[in-house]
């Protein structure tokens, strides 16, 4: 089938929104058609060339959320019709790390889907018959997608497309670090570098948690009073001098929890060094840029410290996303202020722009 999709054609170049063909799911894949889908800093940071991984021509997104339009052979986990959210991570189910109630990574189709290619080794997507390859295994910047059946978790259908797709990506990914990862127990006190999605998903979960003192360090002030609605009991501008600011507000013992949702490796130090002697879990979900390194002075693991890092916020995306969905459709997780924007599929280079700028928290595209 022909379709309209955004294309990575050359690193640094805005995207090229045009028709490009699609084929049909082959066995054990689903075709999507996509309501929405998020813009992320991953698409944009691939778009630009750092991404060493990173190729073209690809069809970028990944924060997507669709109804299952046909099945292919052999599949049994999602249904036409079924509403569902795309899995950048996915879980097969049956891989030692799916048993594992230690880790999300998913180790069923992660080398094909790290080249670009479907699990068999191929692509659904082309132009003029030249090959184009599928990032994140979700290429959900385009009309339809098509994806393993592994890849998707099915959501109420009740879940309004244009909020739920954030939980394909940046605000599981917070929640999941405070909730999957750290497990806050309640009554804890916890800190959060960051307020961008991910870091107030984080927050929220924290709070979700039974938290009872949750800090949120940004930069931005805009961004701290959306800490305070996602949950967060004490906010703080960021700079050289938080950790000594933290161990002040926390009587000089630093925070049972930190969370790091920055991709910035001095700040990610500073979570560390925030964290309580003793018992103190320090989280890592920032991605830092290639061959950046952590610095960690070893007297403070020596002293009962310990980093952790979260992927996807640790969550098992076929179980737990659904369950995060359902508790945002009790009103328990509050999506609407992270949403900022509204755009087409034409318009996907203006979310880049509007990240830069970071203005707003999420732009949404929306398929008409
Ligand atoms: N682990 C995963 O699976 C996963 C998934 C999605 C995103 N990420 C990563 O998580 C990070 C956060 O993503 P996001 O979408 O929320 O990004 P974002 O850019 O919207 O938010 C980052 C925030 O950090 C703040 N910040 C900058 N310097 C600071 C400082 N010194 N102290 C405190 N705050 C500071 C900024 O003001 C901004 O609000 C990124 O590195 C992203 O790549 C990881
Ligand atoms: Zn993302
Ligand atoms: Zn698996």
């Amino acid at each position: 089938m022909k379709m309209r999709a955004a294309v990575l054609e050359e690193f640094g170049q805005p995207l090229q929104v045009q028709e490009v063909e699609l084929a049909d799911p082959k066995a054990g894949e689903v075709l999507v058609r996509l309501e929405a889908c998020g813009v992320c800093h991953t698409d944009m940071y691939t778009a630009s060339g750092a991404d060493p991984s990173g190729y073209a021509p690809a069809v970028l997104g990944h924060e997507g959320c669709g109804i299952v339009e046909r099945t292919g052979k052999g599949v049994s986990l999602v249904k036409e019709g079924d509403r569902v959210v795309t899995l950048f991570s996915p879980q097969c189910g049956k891989c030692e790390h799916c048993l594992s109630p230690r880790t999300n990574l998913c180790m069923a189709i992660r080398a094909e889907q790290n080249q670009g290619h479907l699990p068999d080794g191929t692509v659904r997507l082309s132009r003029d018959g030249e090959p184009i390859r599928h990032f994140m295994g979700t290429s959900t910047f385009a009309e339809y997608t098509v994806m393993p059946e592994i890849a998707l978790a099915v959501v109420s259908p009740e879940a309004p497309a244009d909020r739920v797709c954030v939980f394909a990506c940046g605000l599981s990914t917070g929640l999941g670090a405070a909730m999957y990862t750290a497990q806050v127990e309640p009554g804890s006190t916890c800190v959060v570098f960051g307020a961008g999605l991910v870091g107030l998903g984080a927050v929220a979960g924290c709070r979700l948690q039974g938290a009872e003192r949750i800090v949120c360090v940004d930069l931005s002030d805009e961004r701290l009073e959306l800490a305070r609605g996602q949950g967060a009991t004490d906010v703080m501008v960021g700079g050289p001098d938080a950790v000594d600011q933290i161990l002040e507000m926390t009587g000089g013992m630093g925070a049972d929890y930190t969370f790091e949702a920055t991709g910035i490796v001095k700040v990610m130090q500073q979570a560390v060094e925030a964290a309580r002697m003793g018992w103190g879990l320090a989280t890592m979900a920032g991605v830092a840029g290639k061959g950046e390194t952590l610095d960690i002075v070893p007297r403070f693991l020596i002293t009962g410290r310990r980093v952790a890092g979260s992927s996807f916020g640790g969550v098992k995306g076929r179980d737990q996303v659904p369950q995060l969905v359902d508790r945002y459709l009790k009103g328990e997780i509050d999506v609407d202020p992270l949403i900022s924007h509204s755009l087409s599929l034409d318009e996907v280079n203006r979310g880049f722009d509007l990240m830069h700028d970071q203005d707003g928290i999420r732009s949404v595209i929306s398929f008409g």
